[in-house]
């Protein structure tokens, strides 16, 4: 099969063609990689389930793994539900459309290989122009995991969503790079208890702050990062205990409470290593500034650094990019800085240590 890559016109009847094509690929139980704001998604009608068998074979993913239904409304996203509470109301109106995925009972006419078998459903909707328009116009929500093969780490670009991809589906939705770079925040809302099973873009404290502030008293449980990791941890959405997010290279992390003691370890780092291996370091620009005044030389090496903030925001929409970027350049080794384990930098961490440990 040729894969065919979409970008959409300016135009709006030729964009209308286009997003009609898509359309109807779906329609005839075909799969298409198109865009959200999080990573790129590989999607097929929600309810068909020859499409959705055909997600879970060209991912190489197992099918108890549930896909994630994307909708255009909050309306439509209702319907997939067996309730809609003010739990659900006052969330699903701070954080969509966003990188927020909410699971909850499903609904009793609700029957999907999607879910996995499972009693409940996630369900998001994208803020990604590309994928709202496509949502718009279909009559049904699309299922999609993410549109990397199981193992990798997801794509946040169109060359590495192509990557991955390559004649296994007949079209690749162009949108460009994925702001937010990092999959959906997930949130599970069963039986009165409220669970992060993903952190993402949309933070625990900022979840926290939503319900707070609407004077709901229900607290959000946060696992342990070292729960995230434990591949029978209750706490974790099933798709999380299944290797993640690696890239070919060995991953390992600059550690350090500030600048100078990220330096020192990066030195330490550094000599210990063989001449010959060449090394992909992901890093903020100013540790960057700060090893170069170290001397030592990074000639034989890939640098790939991002803008340091306080939300580690640009780290966070880079991460995957770089994982893809090192290995397409051979390094032997990932060196990714240590960041702060709050805010979208314990989403951060969360994938850096799911690529070191996995
Ligand atoms: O940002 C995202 O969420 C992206 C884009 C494409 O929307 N999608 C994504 O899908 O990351 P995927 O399939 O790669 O990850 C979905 C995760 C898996 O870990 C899966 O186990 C979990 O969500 N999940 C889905 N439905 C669930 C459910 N009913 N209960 C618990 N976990 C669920
Ligand atoms: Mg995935």
């Amino acid at each position: 099969m040729h894969s065919k890559i979409i970008r959409l016109s300016n135009n709006e009847l030729e964009q209308k063609e286009q997003i009609d094509t898509i359309i109807s690929a779906l329609n005839q139980s075909e799969i298409v990689a198109f865009p959200t704001e999080t990573v790129y998604g590989l999607g097929a009608i929600w309810n068909d389930n020859a499409a959705i068998r055909k997600v879970f074979e060209v991912k190489g993913r197992p099918l108890d793994n549930p896909l994630i239904i994307h909708e255009s409304s909050i309306d439509r996203m209702k319907t997939y539900y067996a309730d809609w509470d003010k739990v659900a109301d006052v969330l699903a109106r701070e954080f969509c459309p966003g990188p927020f995925t909410l699971i909850m009972k499903k609904g009793q006419h609700v029957d999907s290989i999607a879910t996995a078998g499972l009693d409940t459903i996630g369900v998001r909707i994208p803020s990604h122009k590309v994928a709202n328009l496509l949502l718009f116009h279909l009559e049904n929500g699309i299922a999609a995991p993410s549109a990397n093969i199981s193992g990798r780490p997801s794509p946040t670009t169109l060359e590495d969503c192509y990557e991955d991809l390559k004649d296994k589906v007949p079209y690749l939705l162009d949108g460009g790079d994925s702001e937010v770079g990092l999959e959906s925040t997930i949130v599970s809302w069963v039986d009165k208890q409220l669970h992060l099973l993903r952190p993402g873009a949309i933070s625990a404290e900022q979840i926290q702050e939503c319900l707070d502030s609407n004077r709901i008293d229900v607290k959000l449980h946060i696992p342990l990062t070292t729960e995230f990791l434990a591949k029978n941890s209750p706490a974790i959405a099933p798709g999380m205990k299944y290797r993640h997010y690696a890239p070919r290279a060995l991953v390992k992390m600059i550690e350090g409470s500030s600048i100078k003691n990220k330096t020192e370890s990066l030195q330490d780092m550094f000599t210990r290593i063989s001449v010959s291996k060449k090394i992909g370091l992901y890093l903020s620009d100013v540790l960057f500034r700060a090893f170069e005044l170290t001397g030592v030389d990074l000639n034989s090496h890939q640098v790939i650094s991002f803008k340091s903030d306080h939300n580690h925001e640009d780290a966070a929409s880079g991460l995957f990019a770089a994982f893809r970027e090192f290995d397409r350049n051979s390094c032997d080794e990932i060196w990714v800085e240590e960041l702060s384990d709050d805010g979208v930098g314990r989403a951060f961490m969360n994938r850096l240590k799911k690529a070191i440990y996995s």
